[in-house]
């Protein structure tokens, strides 16, 4: 049975509109309860559209007038969000009068309230529960905006673009007139009326421009804003050198608003950021936190021109700004990384954020790739958008543009980029655009077969296997595809993708690599083109039988099947150039251990894998920072997708048994290691001091997991004396992992220490809900998550709130979620319809933890049938959630 609780849209069923609009001027007055919006379009007709009525959509809005050129219209039907007027002519005045309730308005999606100021969010359909309008992307215009509002309340009204008159009205209110000179979507709307003040800067940008950038602020955070702006500036900086870009603007502002559905909106000239992205000083926030306020700031930032200048034509085309912004963030940290560390140390810097991006890669767009939800990074059909701002569009999205970059080169990339300036600023857009301008501006680089990998959902695999033959000292490697089925695509096709090769001599170092019938040129790293099912790349001119290093630096995002026994792997571990795979063969090693463990509960942990894990935790040549993540295991949603079936309870247990084990057997080695890693004198933000910190911190859970008497107390120790967040939540952390009985003492200091400020308590509600069980006599998780509930700093209604403790439970504690009596998934299933009747984005992100059920084991499975069907059934289901859950149902 097909469940469709609202209609599927169709990427093939794009039209143009057959009316557009050339300039909007809005006036809002604004008030909390009944804010009254006048919208005055310039509609014209499309010349590129059959003939049609003009096509408004409206949503939860109480309409006060319309009218066309004055008149009331002619004619105007209305089917659900859906206005269409017939209208003569090719260019009429359409006024529009609305009056909206802001503080009702719990979506966070349109015009709402966050403590008592007025904030917009209009990506994707959010500017149709303002005022009626053409709301699709492809219709872009010229704003001008005036906000009245009440001076008291909100001394600070912001539009996008430049402030072009302001002054006093009658009754204490006042009014602020702002212009934005580039036409745009109006998903790019956005204003904020609020008490606010600002930290600014003026720099100049590339052409000797002078612009004013700003930091707006609740004024108790002002202290927390140097970061962020510091982090704009260097993407500025960052985007003129590395791709000519440059801040067209005079004016640039970020706001921060505590009640936020996602990280941040680029809307033009006026980005507004969840706290959580802009806020960061030493006491608050930690060395991670920091790192991704710096991420999120220059990905707003970069969309300004891959997103804005040029936007997409439809939604269908979402990875076309955000797979292609993410790749520019990601390449952005990698050279930031590398610059701190020094010519030296940048190598190892750029794949320790490579291991992070794929890290997050491997957790979450791997499983939606293999669940229900699988879609192509442009998707063919969906019902409700917001669903589809996924780890697949963004992040499989940027490994997509990361291969093209791969394939073309720099250079050729960035020739790419300058001839997409060129052809499409100013325009909506298609990927097919992105992807042909590349191949114009290389020479007609064939890039037909590469369009797969914007049409095919699924991970795919390359199978490998090697062949030396000793008696002419070569090495025939043969790669192999196929990509397994997802719903709705059966048949897969091969894809071109990218192998970087190097092979290992026995003596540990790479061999020059020379392919039979091509010229040796000294390179030890060599990009293969796998385009076929299968090839054969034979290798000449080795002395002995190599080892290969396949996929470094992830050069694809793909499965890698490879046959290696423990030693091979260790000696990967231990001599593999490329840092990316070393790290991946020390994964690939821990997750046989761990799998086969979760196998068989006597299964002991083999020697010479804690002589493999001792190895590189004493070698200090290299990187911290590398080490910190070489010694972290795999991720337990990583893990579980790598389980058939499923089995999240004794994936815990075997979990629970290594990292007690690997703290026990090298309990001296994690002490000296952290005695080692201590960083002297003040916090300073630097990836250096960070890499230190998450070793250190990673030293003690260890300890911590083993019990360790010594490891315990200079948690405390550093729990009660750290001098920042980094340390004193790593310190929590680890009390928190233990059995140790100062455990609750400690989250009760914390918790006294930092009652007042939101974003910290979120670590604290996030720590509770992730906790694992160390002692079999502790009581589940489940009744420290339901008692946190009725805290009084937790709400339903603040969706940080709701991803610390719900969603930390839900998606990143498997072990205690998936309880064998069912009781997580009832639980689920509660707070999925509690949230679905207040903010259905949210709601259908929770919804999301239990999509991948039929990976699990029957009894698993029938306890969380029973709960999709329960909140299928519910009254008032929105369609973002129906779609998750009935598409979970549906199956295959
Ligand atoms: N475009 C935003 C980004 O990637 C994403 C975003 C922010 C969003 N808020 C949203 C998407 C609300 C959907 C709904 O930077
Ligand atoms: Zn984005």
């Amino acid at each position: 049975m097909k469940t469709e609780h609202a209609p599927t849209i169709q990427r093939a069923d794009y039209r143009p509109l057959s009316w557009t609009v050339e300039t909007v001027d809005l006036h809002f007055a604004l008030d909390p309860e009944a804010t009254v919006v006048t919208n005055r379009m310039l509609c014209v007709r499309n010349p590129d559209a059959d003939a049609g009525p003009i096509r408004l959509w409206g949503e939860d809005l109480k309409r006060l007038s319309l009218t066309v050129d004055g008149q009331a219209p002619a004619a105007l039907r209305e089917s659900g969000a859906l206005i269409e007027i017939d209208a003569g002519g090719d260019r009429v005045v359409v006024e529009v009068r609305t009056r909206i309730d802001p503080k009702a308005n719990t979506t966070l999606s349109g015009l709402y309230l966050s403590n008592g100021g007025f904030f917009t969010q209009c990506e994707a359909e959010g500017f149709r529960r303002i005022t009626c309008f053409p709301d699709r992307p492809d219709v872009m215009a010229r704003f001008t905006v005036t906000l009245e509002a009440d001076r008291a309340n909100c001394p600070v009204l912001l539009s996008n673009g430049n402030l072009i008159g302001q002054g006093e009205l009658p009754d204490g209110r006042h009014y602020a007139r702002w212009e934005d000179p580039f036409p745009k979507p109006c998903y790019l709307f956005a204003l904020v009326a609020a008490d606010l003040v600002a930290l600014e800067r003026t720099v100049q940008t590339m052409s000797g421009r002078e612009v004013l950038l700003q930091v707006w602020v609740e004024e108790g955070n002002l202290d927390r804003c140097g970061h962020a702006m510091d982090s704009l500036v260097h993407s500025m900086r960052w985007d003129e050198e590395t791709f000519g870009l440059e801040l067209d603007l005079d004016r640039f502002m970020i706001v921060a608003v505590a009640d936020f559905n996602m990280g941040a909106m680029e809307n033009k000239g006026l980005n507004i950021f969840n706290t959580k992205f802009v806020l960061a000083k030493p006491d608050t926030a930690t060395d991670i936190d920091y790192e991704h306020v710096e991420s999120v700031v220059a990905h707003e930032y970069f969309h300004n021109w891959t997103g804005n200048r040029v936007t997409c034509r439809d939604w269908f085309q979402l990875t076309l700004k955000e797979g292609l912004t993410v790749f520019r963030d990601q390449q952005f940290s990698a050279d930031m990384l590398a610059r701190a560390a020094g010519a030296e140390g940048a190598a190892s810097a750029r794949a320790v954020k490579r291991i992070d991006d794929v890290r997050v890669l491997r957790a979450a767009q791997f499983p939606e790739d293999a669940g229900p939800m699988a879609h192509p990074i442009r998707p063919d059909s969906y019902q409700e958008i917001n669903n589809f701002y996924t780890a697949t569009v963004y992040e499989k999205g940027a490994e997509v543009i990361r291969m093209l970059h791969t394939l073309l080169g720099q250079e050729g990339f960035r020739n790419g980029m300058d001839l997409y300036f060129s052809y499409h600023d100013g325009e909506a857009v298609t990927c097919d655009d992105f992807v042909e301008v590349m191949s114009e501006a290389n020479n007609g680089f064939d890039l037909d077969q590469f369009m797969r990998w914007y049409s095919q959902a699924g991970t795919p695999r390359v199978k490998a296997s090697g062949e030396w033959n000793a008696a002419v000292g070569s090495y025939t490697l043969t790669l192999a595809q196929y990509t397994p089925a997802t719903p709705g695509q059966h048949a897969k096709l091969p894809l071109v993708i990218p192998v970087a090769v190097g092979l290992i001599g026995p003596d540990g170092r790479d061999c020059a690599l020379r392919l039979d019938g091509e010229a040796q040129d000294g390179a030890t790293t060599r990009v293969l083109k796998l385009t076929a099912d299968e090839q054969r790349f034979r290798f000449v001119g080795l002395a002995a039988e190599p080892v290969p290093s396949l996929l470094r630096g992830f050069s694809a995002p793909v499965v890698l099947e490879l046959d290696e026994d423990d030693a091979r792997l260790a000696f990967r571990m231990a001599h593999d150039a490329d840092p990316f795979n070393r790290w991946d063969a020390a994964q690939r090693y821990a997750e046989r251990v761990v799998l086969a463990m979760a196998a068989d509960a006597a299964a002991p942990v083999p020697d010479a894998f804690v002589a493999a894990f001792r190895a590189l935790l004493g070698d200090g040549a290299l990187d911290p920072a590398f080490r910190a993540q070489a010694l972290a295991l795999p991720g337990e949603a990583y893990l579980l997708e790598r389980m058939a079936p499923a089995e999240p309870l004794a994936l815990r247990a075997a979990l629970v048994r290594l990292m007690r084990t690997l703290g026990e057997r090298l309990a001296a080695d994690w002490l000296a290691l952290f005695d080692a890693m201590q960083v002297p004198g003040e916090y300073r933000y630097h990836p250096a001091d960070a890499g230190r910190r998450a070793l250190a911190n990673l030293a003690l859970r260890y300890l911590a997991a083993a019990g360790d008497g010594e490891g315990l107390a200079r948690a405390q120790t550093r729990f009660e004396a750290a001098s920042n967040m980094t340390e004193r939540f790593g310190a929590l952390a680890a009390l928190v992992q233990s059995t140790h009985p100062a455990r609750e003492a400690a989250l009760e200091a914390f918790h006294a220490r930092y009652r007042d400020d939101a974003l910290v308590l979120d670590k604290w509600f996030a720590l509770q809900a992730g906790a694992w069980r160390w002692d079999d006599a502790a009581a589940p998780v489940l009744d420290r998550v339901r008692a946190l509930l009725s805290d009084p700093a937790f709400s339903l209604s603040n969706p940080n709130k709701v991803y610390a403790l719900l969603g930390t439970y839900f998606r990143a504690n498997p072990g205690e979620f998936h309880a064998a009596d069912g009781s997580g998934h009832a639980f689920w299933a509660e707070q999925v319809i509690a949230l679905n009747g207040r903010n259905p984005q949210v709601a259908a992100r929770m919804a999301r933890a239990l999509e991948s059920w039929r990976r699990f084991t029957p009894a698993l499975q029938a306890s969380i049938r029973a709960q999709l069907e329960r909140v299928l059934a519910s009254e008032g289901l929105s369609p973002d959630v129906a779609e998750v859950v009935g598409k979970a149902l549906d199956g295959a």
